[in-house]
């Protein structure tokens, strides 16, 4: 959405990388089918700094892929962060990056489905970033608000999916899903909430 060259300037004023992070975005992008999942610099720091700034002690992430997200958070947030990722085929690799950034007893990894994982983690959240399938999101924010603390905070990634949430006519059931998911939570008067324009979209809302 914002201009490359803007995008480029401002990661050359922003802090670098950490060297480990700089290894697992190359190797995501030498091994994976679809790299542009990662959410990358930009947006991994932008998360560090919001659990730097909510100091939570639970979070819940749904949509691993293969950890840039996930140990952000965690080096952010002084508790645990619980992470879930479908596709089993990723988990060496997300634990390979957990271990080398050190935090292997701030990062719980869940292998499955998340509507099936979500209702058996007794916990209460502080934080959930949701960025799996988008059919279900608004599944995920459903079954997450019951375990959310009052206060706490939901992110979701990709609200604008890529400017197609504007053509509700023509969308697929992934925009579809997007649509449904910021219609729900800009209706639901138990949040405050804000669409932020920052890469994809992110829809923010607190729980009041
Ligand atoms: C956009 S990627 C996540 C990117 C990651 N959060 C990051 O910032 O680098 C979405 C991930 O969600 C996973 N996923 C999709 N459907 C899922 C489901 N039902 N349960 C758990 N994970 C799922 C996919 O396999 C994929 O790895």
């Amino acid at each position: 959405m914002i201009p490359e060259e803007i995008e480029q300037y401002c990661g050359l004023h922003s802090s670098p990388e950490f060297p480990f992070l700089a290894r697992l975005n190359r190797e995501t992008h030498l091994t994976q089918v679809y790299p542009r999942m990662i959410s990358g610099p930009m947006q991994g720091t932008l998360l560090r700094f919001l659990c730097n700034m909510i100091k939570p002690q639970k979070v819940l992430e749904i949509g691993t892929f293969t950890g840039y997200s996930a140990i952000n958070l965690a080096l952010g947030c002084g508790g645990t962060v619980h992470t879930i990722e479908v596709n089993p085929e990723l988990e060496t690799m997300i634990r390979k990056f957990i271990m080398e950034a050190g935090i292997q007893n701030k990062i719980i990894l869940h292998i499955g489905e998340a509507l099936k994982i979500i209702p058996r983690l007794q916990e209460t959240w502080d934080l959930v970033y949701i960025d799996a399938d988008k059919p279900n999101y608004l599944k995920y924010y459903n079954m997450v608000f019951p375990m959310l603390r009052q206060g706490g905070w939901i992110v979701a990634d990709n609200a604008l999916w890529d400017g197609k949430v504007l053509s509700k006519e023509t969308a697929d059931k992934e925009t579809l899903g997007i649509i449904e998911y910021n219609e729900f939570v800009q209706n639901d008067e138990r949040v405050e909430n804000l669409l932020l324009p920052f890469r994809d979209g992110l829809m923010i809302a607190r729980k009041l």
